[in-house]
This record gives C-alpha cells, sequence and structure tokens, in this order.
C-alpha cells in the first residue's frame, strides 16, 4: 500500500465519523456522541501528527514547485487548527449549541484540508517520491500513528504551548 492509498483510507473514515456525529446532534439522540467523538480525536491526533512527520516534512524539504511546498506548509497550518479545536471540543460540554457548532466548523476545515491534500499535495508528493518510497512512507505512518494513538492528550496539548506566549505586534497604542 502506498502512503496516498492509506491517507485516503484514514480520510474517508474520518469523514464517516463525522457524518455518524452530525446524524447523531441532527437526530437529537446524544447517546453515541461521546465515543464517537473519541474516536474521532484519536484518529485526527494521530493521523495529522504522524502524517507531518512521515509525509509532510520530507516533502517540505523535496518539493520541486514552490506551490507544492506552500501547499505543505499550509496543510501543517490547518493540522494545528484542527487540533486547537479538538482541545477546545474535548473541554467543552458535548450537549450544547457551541460544541455542535464547533464539531460544524471543525468537519469543514477537514474537508478543506483534505481537498488540498489528495489534490495538490498527493501532486507534488508522486512528483518527489517514488513508488517504493511511497510504499516505505507508509509502513512508517502505519507505526507512527499507533505510536501517537497512545498519547493523544499529550500530543494535543503541544498545540496549545504557542497560546502561553504574551502577544506580540500589538499595532493599537499601549495606553489610550
Ligand atoms: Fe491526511
Ligand atoms: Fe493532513
Amino acid at each position: 500500500m502506498t502512503i496516498y492509498e492509506l491517507l485516503r483510507r484514514d480520510h474517508r473514515h474520518v469523514d464517516h465519523l463525522f457524518k455518524r456525529i452530525q446524524k447523531a446532534l441532527d437526530g437529537r439522540d446524544l447517546s453515541e456522541v461521546p465515543e464517537l467523538f473519541d474516536e474521532l480525536k484519536v484518529e485526527l491526533t494521530a493521523h495529522s501528527k504522524a502524517e507531518q512527520e512521515v509525509f509532510y516534512q520530507p516533502l517540505k524539504v523535496l518539493a520541486q514547485s514552490k506551490e507544492g511546498e506552500e501547499y505543505t506548509w499550509e496543510g501543517e497550518e490547518e493540522h494545528h487548527v484542527m487540533r486547537l479545536l479538538l482541545n477546545e471540543l474535548s473541554r467543552l460540554p458535548f450537549r450544547s449549541e457551541e460544541w455542535a457548532a464547533k464539531i460544524k466548523v471543525l468537519s469543514e476545515v477537514v474537508e478543506h484540508h483534505v481537498e488540498e491534500e489528495e489534490g495538490p499535495i498527493f501532486k507534488e508528493g508522486k512528483k518527489v517520491f517514488s513508488d517504493e518510497e511511497a510504499e516505505k512512507i507508509a509502513d512508517s505512518m502505519e507505526t507512527l500513528k499507533e505510536i501517537y494513538k497512545t498519547q493523544v492528550d499529550q500530543a494535543l496539548s503541544e498545540d496549545l504551548a504557542l497560546l502561553q506566549r504574551p502577544i506580540e505586534h500589538q499595532s493599537y497604542p499601549n495606553q489610550l
């Protein structure tokens, strides 16, 4: 299996989880929501962290086009936004309008992200990696993903680090 097939398979799985959560919210039967959200959180966190390390990192260095390189940087920021939303969703009661709105936004961020990943990012990857390399990257992805699945909360907390820093680049005067 190549990295592209593996990532596509994961993407369809996540899409399916979002649809099940949305269906449960629409039908106001929330009993399954906590379990589905936990699965989504583990899956999205482990997938995005492992994917960054085994696929995005080498692609950023080896990208042949400026556009391919920029999409990869942008994709990493989208991973970060997803994990910020997962952090917030994990801290909110799921029986709230805020939670329902936030999970919808997360699904939209993921949908947009997957479109660009399977489009221009895969295209760049196919220019850079041989078929054999694409299979080796898939093997590494599977191994690393299993490790991240056991460290989800720690992985998610890394995305909060920037928020601990003081705000910079203020363009307004300090005193009114
Ligand atoms: Fe992905
Ligand atoms: Fe991704």
